[in-house]
């Protein structure tokens, strides 16, 4: 075991546990943000920087703080580890670049765009962006491209964390999808004019932390905040059948997986309970799902299962 002081909270974890990993055990303010690492996809993490931390000292044995910021979704603790989030100016200010860096190609589409409300990227914005661009050169544009029959592409919005591509290596049967090009001309692409269709793609919706894969079902009818998630469950052959449907009235409206504290899917679904089971009959309703208060979408989100259940029916 390794004691490690995170933000002056002191927490013991298993050798080998990550910086992130620690402070999302200890939770609140001390978890940094992490737009790229997924704790269910292996190998993700080490590609947008959001999550970078100070450590103020190495161990107990070497207690020399590193000499520069760390990435703590793939930096390990170690025993007597002193580690600065929030309360590090350093970290603070190399945030807000990171976060004008992940903007400088993404457009202010949050008006128009379905993520708005549970977008990583817009909370991150409004937590460390600076209030207008420095950046005076062309964005990179791209057309909006269907992939596959229910999910649309945005490139432009796309932060390139790669979240969507060990999505479908890891719970799909085939890839057929990836990072093409290097640098400035790296983008998502599909193999040539292979379409995503396999029966877990879906996931890749729920995985994106921007806007930039959405549910081509959900598209334009409801702000996200206007809905009620509901946690429900189907008898499903291909999938744990366990979802969050959000209704507008008694109309499905869109069905996604179910999401833990850190806004992580607890298990993928099928395509089949995502796209296709879009009547209330289709589902057993639990009760509203939790919403953080923080969410916009917690407005006036009634987390009293009994008064739900009982109008639903
Ligand atoms: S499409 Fe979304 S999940 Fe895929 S790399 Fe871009 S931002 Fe990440
Ligand atoms: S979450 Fe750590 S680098 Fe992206």
């Amino acid at each position: 075991m390794a004691k490690v002081t995170i933000d002056d909270k002191i927490i013991e974890v298993p050798d080998g546990t990550t910086i992130l990993n620690a402070a999302r055990m200890i939770g609140g303010d001390v978890v940094p943000p992490a737009m790229c690492y997924y704790s269910k996809l292996k190998g993700s993490g080490g590609k947008c920087r959001t999550c970078l931390v100070e450590v103020a000292a190495g161990s107990e044995k070497d207690p020399r703080p590193m000499p520069k910021l760390v990435a703590s979704c793939s930096t390990n603790v170690m025993d007597g580890m002193v580690v600065k989030n929030k309360t590090s100016e350093k970290v603070m200010d190399a945030r807000k670049g990171v976060v004008e860096y992940l903007l400088m190609n993404h457009p202010l589409d949050c008006p128009v765009c379905d993520q708005a409300g549970e977008c990583n990227l817009q909370d991150l914005g409004y937590e460390h962006g600076l209030q207008k661009t420095r950046y005076e050169f062309e964005r990179r544009t791209f057309e909006v491209q269907d992939i596959g029959d229910n999910i649309k592409l945005h490139m432009n919005r796309c932060i390139l964390c790669y979240r969507c591509v060990y999505t479908a290596d890891q719970i799909t049967e085939g890839r057929v999808h990836g990072v093409m090009g290097r640098g400035d001309h790296a983008e998502i692409s599909t193999y040539i004019t292979k379409a995503i269709d396999n029966d877990f793609s879906g996931n890749i919706i729920d995985v994106c932390p921007v806007g930039a894969l959405t549910d081509k079902t959900f598209r334009f009818k409801s702000r996200v905040w206007f809905t009620r998630p509901m946690l429900a469950h189907r008898n499903c052959d291909k999938c744990c059948g366990k979802t969050t449907v959000w209704l507008s009235g008694d109309d499905v409206l869109r069905v996604t997986g179910r999401k833990d504290q850190n806004g992580e899917v607890e298990e993928f679904i099928c395509n089949t309970c995502r796209f296709d089971k879009k009547s209330l009959a289709d589902w057993s309703i639990e009760g509203p799902s939790h919403i953080d208060k923080h969410s916009v979408i917690s407005q006036n989100h009634y987390e009293l299962p009994s008064d739900n259940i009982k109008r639903l029916k």
